[in-house]
């Protein structure tokens, strides 16, 4: 049989066929969380294509993701690349559209990335990624409204201050460490690189990359032991303080950021308990929308990527995941064929009432019929019954309380109604 590609996954409906297997339910519940929590913030949707330029990522978002790219040339003689994340796509939008929008921008987006990374735990080849933008604000009000959003879209997920916290750092900061050795501004990325390396490669490499920008690993361990909040950092930790959101964040120069175009505040969203690779991670770049229009637009930016791999591995550790599962509202039996015409009356009204609604396709036995409403996880069955004197009732049945009700037919939608907007007992 042919299998998907490695680093790419099937979503399956719950009950999932393994324990490994991926969730679309699950999924759903990410997404939507990720939506409901943006809109209470103010932030609007967008999109943009999945196919881009090569040239839209060899400009600044560094050498790494470049490496991993999915890139080939199209029949049209183009070079492409699908894209390995969302922030070049946006910025290039922003520069195109930003005169029709009033400041601060604030937009985010679900995409689906792709990178040719080495399939690993919690590294795959293609992950959907929230990304949430401002655009237009170079306060620093805007990156603890942004640090504020992540931290409320993790909670809207039921993690805690105990599951998670964000390491805020400040690449304003390094560059100051870094100029005060080198005057040579082009080492600036393979700093960053081994600086992001720190916890990941061995000390000997790193050292030896250090010393090529006259650093050492030493230096900036303690550089890192220190980490001095610069005043920008401080007033992020008062804001997010103001709002009650302060135990969930930590300043920790050990976070730097791999990618190129980061200029200012810099995070990135951890377990607490170090088990997992990053959750999200984000940060300033002011420059990139001046880059990516040719000099023509120039707007701070500011924006956060998380993705749903190491999410979803963090749920699953903390059983979290349950309650993701969409259920029916109703499962219609139909035991007796000859209701069967009363029967499909009954589930279009539900399903034009609003209600989620499910029934047998064709003649089927009805113990058969039942489990496939306890499969479905409906919350209620309704079964059409006819009396000795021919008049048609409906029985409708709480799956969890079981109780019951016989109620006249064209009462049920209106009936299922009330049962699904009460919380379930
Ligand atoms: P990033 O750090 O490359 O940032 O990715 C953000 C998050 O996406 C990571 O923390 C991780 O959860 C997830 N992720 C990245 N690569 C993979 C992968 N191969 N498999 C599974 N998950 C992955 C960015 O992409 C920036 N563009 C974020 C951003 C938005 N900065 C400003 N705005």
């Amino acid at each position: 049989m042919i299998q998907p590609l490695p680093g790419f996954r099937d979503f399956y409906p719950e009950p999932v066929p393994s324990p490994d297997a991926w969730s679309c339910d699950l999924r759903q519940h990410i997404f939507e969380t990720w939506r409901t929590t943006s809109r209470r913030y103010g932030f609007r949707e967008y999109d943009g294509p999945p196919l881009e330029s090569l040239e839209l990522y060899t400009l600044k978002s560094g050498e790494e993701i470049v490496q991993q790219l999915f890139n080939f040339t199209d029949k049209g003689g183009r070079e492409v690349a699908m894209r390995p994340e969302m922030t070049p796509t946006l910025a290039r939008m922003v520069a195109a559209a930003e005169r029709h929008y009033r400041k601060p921008i604030k937009w985010f987006a679900i995409p689906q990335l792709f990178r040719y990374e080495k399939q690993q735990r919690g590294r795959l080849r293609e992950h959907f990624q929230f990304n949430a933008d401002i655009f237009g604000e170079s306060s620093p009000g805007a990156d603890a409204e942004l640090i504020a959003l992540l931290i409320d879209s993790l909670r809207g997920l039921g993690l805690t201050a105990d599951d998670f916290v964000i390491r805020v750092s400040s690449r304003r900061a390094w560059q100051a460490f870094l100029e005060a050795r080198c005057a040579d501004p082009s080492r600036a990325y393979d700093f960053y690189q081994a600086v992001d390396k720190l916890e990941r490669e061995k000390p000997e490499v790193i050292d030896e990359k250090l010393r090529l920008v006259g650093s050492s690993l030493q230096e900036v361990r303690e550089f890192i032991q220190a980490s001095q909040p610069t005043s920008e950092i401080q007033t992020l930790l008062d804001e997010l303080g103001a709002r009650g959101l302060g135990s969930f964040v930590r300043v920790d120069y050990g976070v730097i950021r791999g990618l190129a175009y980061y200029t200012g505040i810099v995070f990135e969203a951890f377990d607490r308990k170090g088990k997992f690779r990053a959750l999200a991670g984000g940060g300033r770049y002011d420059q990139l929308v001046h880059l990516v229009s040719g000099g023509k637009v120039n707007l701070p930016a500011l924006g956060f990527g998380m993705g749903d791999v190491v999410l979803a591995e963090l749920l699953k550790d903390r059983g979290l995941v349950r309650g993701a599962t969409q259920s029916l509202s109703a499962y219609v039996l139909i035991e007796e064929e000859s209701l069967r015409a009363e029967s499909l009356r009954c589930v279009q009204s539900l399903r034009e009432a609003g209600v989620s609604a499910d029934f047998p396709l064709a003649a089927t036995k009805s113990d058969k019929q039942f489990k496939r409403a306890v499969e479905l996880a409906a919350r209620v069955t309704v079964k059409l019954e006819r009396a000795p004197d021919g008049a048609i009732s409906a029985r409708v049945r709480e799956m969890t309380s079981r109780s019951e009700q016989v109620i006249p037919p064209d009462l049920v939608a209106a009936h299922c109604l009330g049962l699904i907007h009460r919380p379930p007992g």
